[in-house]
């Protein structure tokens, strides 16, 4: 595997404005405040935009730091940046996340996930400063297997929603990239990732701010859900480790480069079941004054079947990531939940 020095060198990542995107941009200052970092984000309004606006301006302070706003679906946007810019590493984030928004809006998804994906690649194949490509898949990609662990080698070829079917898809165009023109790119499976200036789609963020307002939860499957809860903080220290390192390039007896390709779970080893998981979230806003003290969750909370397009349980097995990388995700859900409540106490005051 070859080495990817950060020092002085420029970093594009796409999706900059969402919440993995500008955590990451944090960390790479607090590590490398050498490093350019170009961030680009559409800024669409899928989820309250104050709160990507908010993470913005926090960004706002690194002088090295620039934003973009634009689509990736725009070709000659995405081509231009490149020319301009010529990253040496490309970290694409922005999506259209969401398994459930998917079954009522699927464009978005072909949109974003597709043709947003398609234009990082062409740049990425006539970018000759470019060392690594690490791009955002997801846990979905295992559908409905009924393994546990989820291991990456695993089948994946039974999505149950097109976002499941459009991060697939991803892994697959980077992987004919990578053989066609030697791209060394590598595609990253996140796991449920939750933390403070988190995404108010997600379950944790939602019951939040549905307990708060004294409504009703529903907990899908009838509360058997099982969800591998990844803090974020261990998430990017995850992603900047894997920039630094690039699968290698070889060429094959064929004299044909193999692909410098590879895939990896980050995820926490620890599927929690979603009414511990509650429990949990309702005692840390107890906690910080967010709910009252004597607050009765048995009556907010309602049980009901499984939604389409979910899956019942995700549990990563990381086991290669620890091997090329020596790292394993470790914070436990409790001290997790705790900074969610405490930057939520503190936003929404
Ligand atoms: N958070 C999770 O639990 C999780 C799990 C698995 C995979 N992922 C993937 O990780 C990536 C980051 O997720 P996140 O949680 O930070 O999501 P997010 O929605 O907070 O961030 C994505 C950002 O991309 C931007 N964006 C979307 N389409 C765009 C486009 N066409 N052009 C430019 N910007 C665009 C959005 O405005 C948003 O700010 C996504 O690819 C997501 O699918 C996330």
């Amino acid at each position: 595997m070859g080495t990817v020095n950060l020092e002085n060198k420029t970093i594009l990542i796409t999706g900059v404005a969402g919440f993995i995107g500008s955590n990451l941009v944090k960390k790479i200052y607090q590590e490398t405040p050498s490093a350019k970092v170009i961030g680009i984000d559409n800024i669409n309004t899928y989820y309250d935009v104050t709160l990507k606006e908010s993470r913005l301006n926090e960004l706002a302070k690194y002088p090295g730091f620039n934003f973009i706003k634009g689509n990736i679906a725009d070709k000659s946007l995405v081509m231009e940046l490149f020319e301009k810019n010529k990253p040496t590493v490309v970290v694409n984030l922005a999506a259209q996340a969401g398994v459930r928004y998917s079954i009522t809006n699927p464009d978005a998804y072909l949109e974003s996930n597709l043709i947003g994906f398609f234009n990082i690649l062409e740049a990425c194949r006539q970018c000759d400063t470019l060392e690594h490509l690490v791009y955002a898949s997801s846990s979905s990609v295992y559908g409905s297997n009924k393994k546990n662990p989820q291991s990456i080698d695993d089948k994946t070829d039974n999505p149950v929603s097109l976002y499941a079917a459009s991060k697939k898809s991803n892994e697959l165009m980077a992987h004919a990239y990578s053989k066609l023109y030697n791209i060394p790119s590598t595609g990253l499976r996140f796991f449920t990732v939750y933390g403070p200036a988190g995404r108010p789609d997600m379950a944790y963020f939602g019951f939040a701010s549905k307990l708060v307002k004294g409504e009703t939860i529903k907990l899908f499957n009838y509360g058997n859900c099982k969800r591998d809860f990844t803090y974020i903080d261990d998430v990017v220290e995850g992603v900047i480790r894997v920039m630094k390192i690039s699968p290698d390039k070889k060429n094959g007896e064929d004299g044909l480069p193999i692909p410098p390709y590879a895939i990896y779970n980050i995820g926490n080893q620890k599927p929690e079941n979603l009414q511990d998981f509650v429990q949990i979230l309702c005692e840390e806003l107890i906690q910080v004054d967010v709910l009252p003290k004597n607050y009765d969750l048995e009556n907010h909370k309602e049980l009901v079947p499984m939604q389409p397009g979910d899956v019942s349980v995700t549990y990563a097995d990381i086991d290669t990531l620890e091997r090329d990388f020596g790292y394993k995700p470790s914070t436990s859900l409790r001290t997790g939940l705790r900074k969610f409540a405490e930057w939520y106490a503190e936003f929404y005051k």
